[in-house]
């Protein structure tokens, strides 16, 4: 039985309404409710007997594993877990204009010597694709390419096809199932195109990838709802202002996560980045007080980057804290046992935190480097400059260990430097291989204080600097 009903749903979250309200109870948004109509299939009397009963199986039954297609854009096959999946379907979401459809152009001119490509663009017409593909210098490649928003056409045109190893669909925003009364890029045809598009990806074995742009909020479509649907969900981060642009695999079935895959806009597409370390710490200049270097962890690979502070005076009763590339509220706590248990109290100036390069850092290894920068910034003294700083801060101010230290410190020394101060608790579990490298480990906050020369602190509180006094 086929029932037609209608709802109202949030064009923001995503959440259901049965009539229509000004704002959102979900979200809290004020007219994102709008009314679609869908058709239900409704089922009743379901009968034990009718049907079939399902066969279950070993779980050590037969497998056969397919090859992973891989581009050889090492970047991108590293974020997908080391190529893509046959049959699987990708979500790769990002900001307008952020490169989404440079990347997966030159992904499907990469792949279309081992299997056929298909690239279906809904936003531009195949004239604006080829020229795409020409400043891409990826006239050769033997992608096919079509302009489309009818999901119909896609499930009639891809029915009896086999042959096909990848399609790319850019954006799942721009297209629709006739059958929903509702505009391209709402949440109910973003939804129902996902589905149908998915359920024909895994019927005819071919590769899914859906381009999805964030919205303001941050989520892919409004809601988060197509993440649940897709198998990999890969984020393409990056600032308008910085070249190098972020892949970032937030979910991802057939491989490990946070894993990330480093490019740089160029005047003829996207080239890939082998070393990020060296490109987040090009332009550090290391007489400077007010920064540090973090030896961190992206997935599997360790990244060095830059931190740095400032200490502003204020007028203001309220001083400002302003963090760019890391959690705000974790340097609120970094600030209050600075405060607390070290005796550095910044409550009377305003603070500016920045990840050097536009990277954005979710560890909480990075702690102790960003301690240190402040700690910088506040005596008016650089951190050595050969040094690298990782270790996690507790509420005591106890330095807490992180893993993957040998790695961290392995890339340091590639990079030159001489020193990781890092914490106490993790030497007995790192064999320090490389040689000439000096570890300096710390097991409270106030234990980085020796890092800086003799006297500093000294001279601060000389100098009447009520807030530095150690
Ligand atoms: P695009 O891939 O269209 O972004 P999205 O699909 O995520 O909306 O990228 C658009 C931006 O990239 C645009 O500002 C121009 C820039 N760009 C280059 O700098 N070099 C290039 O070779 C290309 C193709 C684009
Ligand atoms: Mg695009």
């Amino acid at each position: 039985m086929v029932k037609v009903s209608t709802q109202y749903t949030c064009q923001k979250c995503g959440n259901i309404h049965s009539k229509w309200v000004g704002q959102c109870d979900g979200c809290g948004s004020w007219n994102s409710v709008s009314e679609n109509h869908t058709i239900k299939s409704v089922s009743h009397g379901l009968k034990a007997g009718a049907g079939k009963g399902i066969n279950f199986e070993a779980l050590h039954g037969e497998t056969r594993q397919k090859k992973r297609w891989k581009s050889d854009i090492t970047e991108f096959d590293r974020a997908c877990g080391g190529g893509i999946v046959p049959g699987c379907a990708i979500l790769v979401g990002g900001d307008p204009g952020i490169g989404k459809s440079t990347l997966l152009l030159q992904v499907a001119g990469a792949l279309a010597t081992k299997t056929r490509c298909i690239y279906i663009s809904g936003e531009e017409s195949t004239e604006q694709v080829r020229l795409r593909a020409l400043r891409l210098k990826l006239t050769d490649a033997r992608v096919a390419i079509a302009s489309e928003t009818s999901v119909q056409s896609l499930v009639t045109t891809f029915d009896n096809d086999n042959k096909t190893g990848i399609v790319i669909v850019d954006s799942i925003q721009t297209m629709y199932v006739d059958t929903i009364d509702a505009a391209p890029g709402t949440v109910s045809q973003v939804r129902a195109s996902a589905q149908e598009l998915i359920n024909l990806a895994k019927k005819r074995g071919f590769s899914l990838v859906l381009v999805g742009h964030v919205t303001k909020e941050g989520n892919i479509a409004g809601p988060r709802i197509l993440e649940h649907m897709v198998d990999t969900v890969l984020y393409f981060e990056g600032d308008r202002g910085h070249q190098f642009r972020i892949l970032r695999t937030r979910k991802n079935r057939f491989g490990p996560t946070d894993e990330i895959g480093v490019f740089e806009m160029t005047g003829h597409g996207l080239s890939e980045v082998k070393n990020p370390s060296t490109l987040f710490l090009s332009q550090r200049q290391t007489n400077l007080s007010g920064t540090s270097v973090f030896a961190g962890m992206e997935g599997s690979r360790p990244v060095l980057v830059e931190i740095q502070a400032l200490i502003a005076s204020t007028t203001q009763a309220t001083p400002r804290r302003a963090v760019v590339g890391w959690d705000n509220s974790r340097l609120a706590m970094i600030l209050a046992v600075l405060d607390t248990r070290c005796g550095i109290s910044l409550a009377n100036h305003e603070v500016y935190l920045n990840v050097a390069g536009g990277l954005r850092i979710n560890e909480p290894a990075a702690d102790l480097a960003v301690a240190t920068a402040l700690i910088s910034a506040v005596i008016d003294c650089p951190t050595p400059s050969d040094s690298v700083i990782f270790g996690e801060i507790g509420l005591s101010g106890e330095i807490r260990p992180v893993g993957q230290s040998d790695l961290r410190i392995k890339e340091a020394a590639k990079l030159g430097f001489k020193k990781s101060i890092y914490p106490e608790s993790l030497k007995r579990n790192t064999k320090l291989i490389e040689k000439n490298f000096i570890s300096q480990n710390v097991t409270h906050l106030k234990d980085l204080i020796e890092i800086f020369p003799e006297g500093v602190f000294k001279s601060l509180t000389n100098k009447g600097h009520k807030d530095g006094s150690n």
